[in-house]
């Protein structure tokens, strides 16, 4: 049977009949149509589909979209503004926090739950909160440096995204041709995706 709810994703009220076993993951990637959050593991593990609800980072695969009623949800999609990157996105491009992307929004929302708290984290405070989120493509280093160059106000303030500075030598051109900054760039925003379904997690 299913339920009416109202859950408020981003800022925007969204009113859904969703059954009761609705997976939050699925309401927002599927009713709603925000495919920024990823799906990993499906089963808590890997932290891909983290978003965060009235201010803590929750696993979206293991929470179900009927205990969201009246909940503010944040996902990737609302973290820039006015067409600007919010700074975690923006450290991540610069600092290439990422490789494939898929478990980069979850990265993002998991780092911006902890400087919302702690703007001021140390690097192993970072580390340990982080560690609930898996990179399957093991750049941690990266990761780690682009949260810290948030930390340490190291990001550029004059950043434009088609003139990254030079820590990425040959990726992604290389890697996804010549519209690839682009194709990371959106990864970071929303996926053109509908889906995307690794077939192992091994
Ligand atoms: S997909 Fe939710 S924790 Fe992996
Ligand atoms: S960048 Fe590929 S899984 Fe993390």
């Amino acid at each position: 049977m299913k339920k009416q709810i109202r859950l408020f994703v981003n800022g925007e009220e969204h009113d859904l009949q969703l059954e009761a076993n609705r997976l939050l993951l699925q309401a927002l990637r599927d009713d709603i149509g925000l495919t920024g959050t990823k799906e990993g593991c499906s089963i808590g593990v890997c932290g891909a589909c983290s978003v965060i609800i009235d201010g803590r980072v929750v696993s979206s695969c293991l929470t179900l979209a009927v205990a969201c009623q009246g909940k503010q949800i944040e996902t990737i999609e609302g973290l820039a503004k006015d067409g600007k990157l919010h700074p975690l996105q923006q450290a991540f491009i610069e600092y290439g926090g990422f490789q494939c992307g898929i478990c980069t929004p979850g990265q993002i929302m998991a780092a911006k739950a902890l400087l919302d708290e702690n703007p001021k984290p140390t690097e192993d405070e970072v580390k340990e909160w982080m560690s609930g989120n898996l990179c399957r493509c093991t750049g941690y280093y990266k990761i780690l440096e682009s949260v810290m160059a948030v930390v340490n106000n190291k990001i550029s303030p004059d950043f434009q995204f088609r003139k990254p500075v030079g820590v990425w030598p040959g990726f992604p051109l290389k890697a996804c041709g010549n519209d690839g900054l682009e194709k990371s760039r959106k990864s970071l925003l929303r996926s053109e995706l509908p889906r995307i379904e690794p077939k192992t997690l091994d």
